[in-house]
């Protein structure tokens, strides 16, 4: 069949295209991308379960081209048994699910700063004010950057973001290379400094990661926040303008969650299936594979698409209905097996409080624009910009 993921068409839409291809090529040769698309839940499940016939390869690292400000180390979500086993059980000890609850009241802190600020005028764009932003200042007070270096760090932090662009303008490139190079030396000098003076904080809990007398090196620490930055930052700015941009187009879920604020975790989960932030991840074959939908020889590069699975008919019933009440618990919006999202749990966190903000302390707000524009990307699903208009108390009166 016709799927070229590249197309404008498909990226604003992919949802048709993945249940064509789960009914006609559940295993499907993609000619544009030289690569086999695999869109059944059960088969994109088993890749996941089965690294050693599906391992992970060098795509991700290479996003950032010659501008990865760490390219001598390898990222973790680029690695395979043994090297990541290593790797991903140092990197546990430190990003522990004790350390995320314990955030919960400061990311409601700053949180609640986005959302006085968004609230002081009638109109805001929330991906510019609050939904991207929130993120990037949330981790960098967990590595412990200094507050007078916020402004700094997320300017790094968008540049480096910015490389997976691969911007072709020499002024551009320059300074992104500049911000990798300022972002190195700074997050150099604070992993040598908490190893003399620790604190509380995640480089301090990475740098004292021990695990039977093997530690992380300082190359694996700083690829790991460069990592960090990629893989957290952009993804959460998705689920959160997802959400709302989900529960604008479902008034009637919207409503239900309004007048429940218990439902938002369970909505939150609905999010990540219907429309998932993450789309799509990359696998190789180690060997020739027989899937429930169609064989795909040794060598082959493979597009397993989360999207497509999280909207299988055969796994979630009536799945293009978005159902604030359906808490599906075994979406793979955050993969599964060995390279499960180690920030699952923070994004969790972080969509929870900006959705109870948004919805419970907030005046009522709709969308300014009919259409909205996409990220053009066939990776990350989510809004350029999200204008909002929050109704004036005025107004609110005069509706009830
Ligand atoms: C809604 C937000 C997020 C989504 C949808 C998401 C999605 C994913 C997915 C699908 C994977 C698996 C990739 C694969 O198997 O190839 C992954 C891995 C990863 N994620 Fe997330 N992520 C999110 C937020 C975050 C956050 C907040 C962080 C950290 C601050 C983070 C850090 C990572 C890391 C380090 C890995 C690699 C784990 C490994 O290879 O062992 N993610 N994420």
């Amino acid at each position: 069949m016709d799927y070229n993921p590249l197309a404008p068409e498909v990226m604003a839409n992919p949802y048709p295209y993945y249940a064509e291809l789960r009914n006609k090529a559940p295993v499907a040769w993609l000619e544009p991308l030289q690569c086999w698309a695999v869109s059944r839940y059960v088969d994109v499940d088993f890749a996941l379960r089965n690294p050693q016939l599906f391992p992970s390869s060098v795509f991700t690292a290479q996003a950032l081209g010659d501008l990865n400000p760490v390219p001598e180390t390898p990222w973790i979500l680029d690695m395979n048994p043994p090297d990541h086993t290593r790797l991903r059980k140092l990197v546990n000890k430190a990003f522990t699910p004790r350390l995320i609850r314990a955030l919960e009241p400061r990311v409601r802190e700053i949180t609640q700063e986005l959302v006085a600020a968004l609230t002081r005028h009638p109109e805001t764009d929330l991906v510019a004010s609050f939904s991207g932003p929130l993120p990037t200042i949330v981790i960098a007070e967990m590595l412990g950057v200094e507050r007078a270096r916020l402004h700094d760090f997320k300017r790094w932090s968008d540049d480096i973001v910015l490389a997976t662009s691969r911007p072709r303008d020499e002024a551009v490139r320059a300074r992104v290379r500049a911000s990798g190079a300022e972002f190195r030396a700074y997050m150099e000098e604070m992993i040598a400094r908490r190893r003399r003076e620790p604190a509380e904080d995640l480089i301090t809990a990475l740098v004292r990661a021990e695990e039977e007398r093997d530690m992380l090196s300082a190359t694996e620490i700083l690829a790991l926040v460069v990592l960090l930055l990629l893989a957290g930052n952009e993804t959460t700015t998705n689920l959160i303008g997802n959400a709302v941009c989900s529960l604008l187009d479902h008034p009637a879920e919207l409503a239900k969650v309004r007048a429940d604020p218990a439902l938002v975790p369970s909505m939150i989960e609905e999010v990540l299936r219907y429309e998932s932030p993450v789309q799509v991840i990359f696998r190789q074959t180690a060997c020739e594979v027989e899937l429930e939908g169609g064989t795909i020889p040794a060598g082959a590069t493979v597009f397993l698409l989360l999207g497509s699975a999280n909207r299988d008919e055969r796994k979630f019933p009536e799945p293009d209905r978005f159902d604030v009440t359906r808490n599906p618990q075994d979406h793979l919006a955050f993969g599964y097996g060995i390279h499960l999202c180690l920030g699952a749990p923070l994004a969790r966190l972080e969509g929870r409080v900006a959705l109870e903000a948004l919805l419970f302390d907030c005046p009522p707000f709709a969308c300014t624009r009919p259409y909205l524009p996409r990220i053009a990307s066939l990776i990350v699903r989510g809004v350029q910009t999200l204008p909002l208009r929050f109704t004036t108390p005025a107004v609110a009166a005069a509706m009830q």
